[in-house]
């Protein structure tokens, strides 16, 4: 037989998200499939980039992270999150979340030992799981609402239980979990003896005055918790790949070493300008957040008008939509018309779910776009209604 890709590469396919992207720039449809924003860093950020090109930062970090960032990110937990992180014990700078993420999962996880993912998920955890050989356990988050139920929760949770991924707020639901959802989680991971592990990339994009609570700020979990965030999203830097992880002391020497193998380090200038970044006023978080809010209740409005029936996200950039209502049944086929003949990106649900019919009838929108953008999206979407209604 010929020989070929590893059994592990075979087990999942290219990222949907990122298809879409390539397929609205060969049609130039308005990317509202994958989150980045259409504007850049606060020119404070990007000068203290530049300038740290020019100054000579220019050649490997330490590799966990140079110590300035270091210190900067275990200020904020301590103070923003409310997690106690020391930043020569607790603190491993990554080439973004995402790096973050599968190096915390081969960090802990042997093969075949139990993961708890709620569904839907962020399409990258599937083939991370797999990458590190995790088993994984899926509990749904139910329509309406998606809330974390006490029962299926329970049912996923066993002593063969190493860690549960936790996203709040949540892509692709933009559901924030509250106190008492996050609770449920620390009580049965005290229970199994497991670890969470949170994605908080969205961490400051909230609405209606809601709070961003991590989970390992609640009683018992700063010893059992690895929380990921980064760069990307609150700074509106998703190509600088800058991210981090927090860890407990006792693992974070696993987690140092795997990011040294898989990456080394991440870009030095840009991590000299995350040291700006994490300097920003108040007001910048909460500008960002009024932006934000505009273009959530100018695309939640443009997409009832066309048909789709929304979940109203409490944070993050995106509106989960069920397309029931617009005529189509099949998630793909709706994605690739919005494309090519309506010229505006979306994501198909079933990239969403372990089982893809779970998310046939799903369409993910990201508003994470000037205001202006949603409005030129508002325009051609409204052609997609008025076809629609003839049909
Ligand atoms: C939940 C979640 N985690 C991680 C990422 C990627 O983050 P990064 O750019 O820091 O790798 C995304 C990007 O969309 C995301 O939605």
């Amino acid at each position: 037989m010929e020989k070929g890709p590893s059994q592990r590469a075979e087990g999942f396919t290219e990222s949907v998200i990122r298809e879409m992207t390539r397929l609205c720039q060969a049609y130039s449809a308005i990317n509202l499939a994958q989150g980045f924003p259409d504007f850049d860093p606060p020119d404070r950020v990007k000068s203290a980039a530049s300038r740290a090109i020019r100054q000579g930062y220019n050649q490997y970090s330490t590799t966990h992270g140079v110590p300035r960032l270091r210190q900067a990110i275990a200020h904020k937990m301590s103070t923003y999150n409310h997690v106690p992180c020391n930043a020569d014990d607790n603190v491993t700078v990554t080439c973004g979340t995402t790096e973050g993420m599968i190096a915390s999962l081969l960090a802990l996880l042997d093969p075949a030992e139990e993961v708890v993912i709620f569904e839907p998920f962020y399409e990258n955890y599937g083939p991370d799981s797999i990458l590190s050989g995790a088993k994984c356990k899926y509990v749904p988050l139910e329509e309406p609402g998606f809330k974390i139920e006490e029962e299926k929760l329970k049912e996923a949770f066993s002593r063969k239980t190493k860690a549960v991924i936790i996203n709040t707020p949540h892509n692709p639901t933009g559901r924030v979990f509250t106190r008492h959802e996050l609770e449920l989680i620390r009580d049965l991971c005290t229970d199994y003896d497991a670890f969470a592990i949170t994605d908080e990339i969205y961490e400051h994009i909230l609405y209606d005055d809601r709070k961003h609570i991590s989970i390992a700020s609640l009683d018992g979990m700063d010893n059992r918790t690895i929380t990921i965030s980064g760069f990307s999203k609150t700074y509106s830097a998703t190509g600088w790949r800058v991210g981090y992880v927090i860890a407990p002391k006792k693992l974070t020497l696993a987690v140092r070493k795997v990011h040294d193998f898989l990456t080394v380090c991440a870009p030095t200038p840009l991590q000299e300008a995350c040291i700006t970044a994490l300097k920003l006023p108040l007001s910048y978080y909460r500008d960002l957040r009024t932006l934000y809010d505009k273009s959530r209740k100018l695309l939640l409005q443009t997409l009832e008008n066309a048909s789709f029936i929304c979940t109203v996200p409490e944070g993050a950039y995106y509106v989960w939509t069920d397309i029931t209502r617009t005529g189509f049944k099949d998630d793909r086929k709706i994605a690739e018309h919005l494309i090519k003949k309506i010229g505006v990106g979306a994501v198909p649900g079933s990239s969403f779910y372990h089982l893809p019919s779970k998310g046939r009838l799903k369409l993910r929108f990201s508003f994470s776009k000037m205001p202006h953008t949603i409005e030129m999206a508002a325009s051609r979407l409204s052609k997609f209604k008025r076809a629609n209604q003839r049909s």
